[in-house]
């Protein structure tokens, strides 16, 4: 019974009751924005697992771990894997599963053990032992070098995969596998590390394979990489002299890509430069801690706010889908104004960029207190908040909310357009037609489905560990060309302590004694990591959510939830999860099961009454629905319901 009781205490010291839902902890009137992401996460989820070999739905001859980009073998053919993608991908699923998403872990130990090897294949761009061969953007599903003529080298993949490596590293230590992070994890991390240290200062191709020259996205994550790869070293015992004699100087030649009114996408192209690029490369060196702090580009920046204007209204006049829209409402995002590939159109991944990057920018105001408006950024707000003047406004100022939920319904118009052009079962392709709308070139892009599920979680205020921009963004007074040789290795230890499936396999675990009393352990391994070190309010990754269901059942039946998300079996009834009549008595007919969720999460669920011969009877329509709480302090709540 510990942790009901500590349920009730923690419902007691907030001034409420553990049996009633307090009032602002229930679920808040949905948008239809809320409610589409309520079941579109479910079909995100589920659509990166598929593209997942070998278990995978659409990836089943991909080597076990090895993320295909689409499942589309032609027109566009892109059933390979990714560095950039694979790695955005996992980093994705690693938070997810930080946030309490523990049936992830299997994949996430099988992607590792993927780029272990995939690093040690010898490719057009070289071998392991120069480096070298880490800059390969792409490569055979069955984990042979692609030898056909391509893009390379690019030269974010090896800092995008240290960087998912480091989040789950970072779990490990924290959690009592320091050895594993350090014979596992960190030798591949250190291969990424030395490839950013010694040729961040060559050219290679952008994210989008097409420039030849240094791209913002490539330089805001090498810098990313090599600071947080850095502290990363010391927690397991290692140092990375090469990423502190570097990173400065990355974050120097980072500062050359301002113009002084928008962010440049790349040097080598003679486009204009605006482009989505720069939207994700806010969001990918997002800091939960950071100020808005223009050196590194943060998402509440003035630098990337002006971007953020200046990207989406490059799009306004071209896109016929975005015609009759006006400044400061949302609209279709593309790569880049010039984009020919398919007649260039609007794509899933860069319209969630746009609304991610407002999310984030929410989330840091709210942590810091206040925004300011200054010269750079003032148009941005401008078009969402027509009085906005210079100046810095406090979060209890008038002012400030007036802001802040223009640009929470500004965010949400992305997401709305996405809803809008995404299939009605929620498939996502690349692409969406400028003119028709209907979806283009590569069917379910798993990288589509990455860009949903984490501008969901930071919509909820659902954030990463800080990665140590607070420490990392005063810029050298002189830039130089530089570089440092690091340690080449195969990493071939993958050898992974079965304590630790068992561990982390299980958020919650009811056992029953011999005395008929149920323990109800709720593992804490899944809320150790606290997402932000604000000392005014700290909202927990995950939080215990106890259900208590009023349901009259005879011998021999038992009560389950079933619902959207993975801790509820994905509305599979084999995988629902069953309550304990442990409390259950004559005059109090009660079931309950506490389970470890993300905060912020929306999902729908309903009880199940599950006959002694395995006959299943679902409650009545409509599916209930739940936001979990995503506030200061709260780490436990109960939902109280009724059998109907
Ligand atoms: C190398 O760094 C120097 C100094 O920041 C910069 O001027 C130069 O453009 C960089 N070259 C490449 C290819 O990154
Ligand atoms: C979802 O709908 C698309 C067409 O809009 C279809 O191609 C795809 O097969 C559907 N996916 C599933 C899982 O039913
Ligand atoms: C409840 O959710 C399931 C799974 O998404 C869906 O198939 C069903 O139609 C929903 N029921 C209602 C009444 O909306």
């Amino acid at each position: 019974m510990a942790s009901r009781i500590l349920t009730a205490l923690c419902a007691l010291t907030l001034g409420h009751t553990a049996m009633a839902i307090p009032q602002w902890l229930a679920p808040r009137a949905t948008t239809s924005v809320s409610s589409w992401l309520a079941t579109e996460t479910a079909v995100a989820r589920a659509g990166i697992l598929d593209n997942i070999g070998s278990a995978g739905a659409y990836a089943g001859s991909a080597d076990s771990g090895i993320v295909i980009a689409s499942p589309s073998t032609d027109s566009p053919d892109y059933y390979y894997t990714w560095t950039r993608d694979s790695a955005l991908t996992l980093k994705c699923l690693v938070d997810l599963f930080k946030n309490g998403d523990t049936d992830l872990l299997d994949v996430i130990e099988e992607y590792i053990d993927a780029q272990a090897y995939i690093q040690t294949v010898s490719n057009p761009s070289g071998s392991l032992s120069a480096g070298t061969g880490l800059g390969e953007p792409k490569f055979n599903v069955d984990e042979t070098a692609y030898t056909g003529s391509w893009g390379r080298p690019q030269r974010d993949g090896p800092a995008l995969r240290a960087t998912a490596l480091i989040a789950f590293g970072q779990w490990l230590v924290s959690n009592g596998y320091t050895t594993t992070a350090t014979n596992i994890v960190w030798p591949i991390i250190r291969n990424d590390l030395s490839y950013v240290a010694e040729y961040w200062n060559q050219t290679g191709y952008d994210l989008w394979e097409e420039v030849s020259g240094s791209s913002f996205f490539t330089i805001a994550v090498q810098h990313r990489a090599l600071v947080e790869g850095s502290k990363f070293a010391a927690s397991v015992g290692s140092t990375c002299s090469y990423c502190d004699s570097q990173a400065p100087q990355v974050l120097c030649f980072l500062q050359s890509f301002w113009t002084g009114s928008y962010t440049l996408a790349n040097f080598g192209s003679s486009r204009t430069g605006k482009d989505a690029n720069t939207l994700l490369g806010s969001i990918h060196t997002f800091d939960p801690e950071a100020a808005c702090d223009d050196t590194t580009f943060q998402p509440c920046s003035s630098r990337a706010l002006a971007n953020h204007k200046v990207v989406t209204d490059s799009f306004r006049s071209i896109y016929t889908l975005n015609s009759g829209i006006s400044a400061g409402v949302a609209v279709a995002v593309g790569r880049y104004p010039e984009d020919s590939y398919y007649n260039g159109n609007p794509w899933f991944l860069c319209t969630l960029a746009a609304a991610e990057l407002l999310y984030d920018a929410l989330y840091q105001w709210n942590r810091i207190g206040s925004l300011t408006i200054n010269s750079v950024s003032l148009a941005f707000f401008t078009d969402v908040y027509s009085s906005a003047a210079t100046g810095t406004y406090s979060s209890s100022s008038a002012t400030y909310s007036s802001i802040v939920s223009a640009v929470k319904t500004y965010a949400d118009g992305y997401v709305s357009i996405v809803e809008k052009y995404a299939s009605s079962n929620g498939s996502m392709s690349e692409q969406f037609d400028k003119s028709s709308g209907s979806q283009l070139s590569a069917r379910d892009l798993t990288w589509s489905y990455a860009a949903l599920l984490t501008a969901n979680l930071r919509r909820n205020s659902v954030v990463p560990a800080g990665w140590g921009e607070t420490s990392a963004s005063s810029v050298p007074a002189t830039c130089s060309s530089t570089s440092a040789i690091g340690t080449f290795s195969s990493a071939t230890n993958t050898a992974w302590p079965t304590a630790l499936t068992s561990v982390s396999g299980s958020s919650t675990t009811a056992t029953t004694t011999g005395t008929g009393t149920t323990t109800v352990t709720t593992t804490a391994s899944t809320s150790t990591t606290k997402t932000s070190t604000s000392t005014s309010c700290t909202t927990p990754t995950a939080v215990a959510v106890t259900f208590d269901l009023i349901a009259t059942t005879t011998y021999g039946e038992n009560i389950k939830i079933a619902g959207s998300i993975a801790a509820l079996g994905d509305w599979d009834t084999d995988d629902a999860v069953a309550l304990s009549a442990a409390d259950y008595t004559d005059s109090d007919h009660l079931w309950f099961v506490t389970q470890s969720i993300p905060a912020g999460t929306v999902f729908e669920y309903k009880y199940i009454r599950v006959e002694s011969d395995g006959t299943i009877e679902w409650e009545s329509d409509p599916n209930r629905s739940y936001t979990v709480p995503a506030a200061c302090a709260t780490t436990a709540v109960t939902e109280s319901d009724t059998w109907r």
